[in-house]
């Protein structure tokens, strides 16, 4: 399994290439973005850099125009960077012929886009093997890895269906198996997810985690909601106006966003549900494995743990792997981390309710 990485990666697009290669140059000496504007030059990704280790989902997200499509473009060489590397399993995607990149294209990365992209006038099953149709996978081998790729999916008697006999949520699957069939390593979903209902976009993330705990792909997954990049990233970069700002865990941008712009983006997500108890703990108290708190595990959402705390009058315990006791949470230092400035503090009862 390979290490994605980008290395200072920029995309300018310009009228010539001199401007482009000026461009890069200004950027790389501070300027942003509307400073070259009134060039008619587009700075849309500016200093990217990052490594996407394999197994991890990294969610790349951004407000719209901050330059998420087309770092994700670059990610498997359909757009060329105007400088820096993009580097696949060591190898520089940049520096591979035509005939190269193709091959890389065909065999090892897959996209799922937000539109499902399915072609109409082919079944289920011809859709999700449309990728292996492309690498020259012959007929029965094509049918049976969509077949299988279709049951990963849940789609398991819809083969011989057409895409417009099914719902949105199903045809994303489609387009998902279809991503799935030709057995990439790297997946590259672009909003993915976005153009579905609520319930059915909760859905399909509950399935791409549930897909992603037994083949451990290595995925690059773009959104423009926070809430989708909590909830499935292991990494999570925020992008703005083609820079990314801050890079890491859920969790630290959470706790320690690194700019206002970032800080204004998680005032509305619900961190009673993505803050585990490791985050909020404080050391284990003296007398904790004496005394008889009730504990919780250190990946419990701060929603079940206010659910236990308000049960007690004294702290939780938390546990590690092992289940020795590794931390301690107080009530009120669990209502100061789910409360903030811009809300009144909740109270445990509430949260859990
Ligand atoms: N081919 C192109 N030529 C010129 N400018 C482009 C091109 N592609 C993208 N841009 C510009 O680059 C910037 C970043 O666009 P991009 O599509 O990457 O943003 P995005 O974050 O994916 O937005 P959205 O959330 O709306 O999909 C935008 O200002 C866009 O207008
Ligand atoms: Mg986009």
């Amino acid at each position: 399994m390979s290490t994605l990485q980008a290395e200072h990666v920029y995309k300018v697009f310009g009228r010539r290439p001199a401007d482009s290669a000026a461009a890069v140059r200004a950027l790389e000496s501070g300027a942003d973005r509307d400073e070259l504007r009134a060039d008619g030059t587009t700075a849309a990704v500016i200093d990217a850099s990052f490594d996407v280790r394999p197994g991890q989902i990294f969610v790349v997200m951004g407000l719209s125009g901050s330059g998420k499509s087309t770092l994700l473009r670059m990610l498997n060489g359909l757009l060329e960077p105007t400088a820096g590397r993009i580097l696949f399993g060591g190898q520089d995607l940049t520096a591979l012929s035509a005939g190269e990149l193709r091959h890389v294209r065909s065999t090892k990365i897959s996209m799922v886009f937000q539109h499902f992209a399915l072609f109409p006038h082919r079944n289920v099953l011809e859709n999700a093997g449309y990728g292996l149709e492309v690498q020259g996978v012959p007929r029965p081998e094509r049918e049976r890895r969509a077949a299988e790729a279709l049951a990963l999916c849940g789609l398991e008697g819809w083969e011989k269906s057409w895409p417009d006999e099914l719902s949105g949520g199903m045809q994303q699957r489609v387009g998902l198996a279809r991503a799935l069939a030709t057995d990439a390593e790297l997946l590259l979903m672009d909003e993915s997810f976005s153009a579905l209902d609520p319930l059915i976009r909760r859905d399909m993330q509950d399935q791409l985690l549930e897909l992603q705990r037994t083949l451990k792909k290595t995925i690059v997954f773009i959104t423009h909601d926070l809430n989708e990049a909590m909830r499935l990233g292991d990494g999570i970069a925020v992008m703005r106006d083609g820079r990314i700002v801050q890079q890491g865990t859920a969790e630290d941008i959470l706790t320690r966003p690194a700019d206002d712009y970032v800080a204004s983006f998680i005032q509305d997500v619900d961190r009673s549900r993505v803050l585990t108890a490791d985050a909020v703990m404080d050391d284990p108290e003296p007398a904790a494995d004496a005394c008889d708190c009730p504990t919780v595990t250190a990946g419990t959402p701060l929603a079940e743990l206010c659910a236990v705390s308000a049960r007690v009058p004294h702290a939780v315990a938390v546990t590690g792997a092992d289940g020795a006791v590794i931390g301690s949470v107080p009530q009120d230092r669990l209502i100061a981390f789910i409360g903030d400035e811009q809300r009144p503090p909740m109270y445990c009862a509430e949260v859990a309710a």
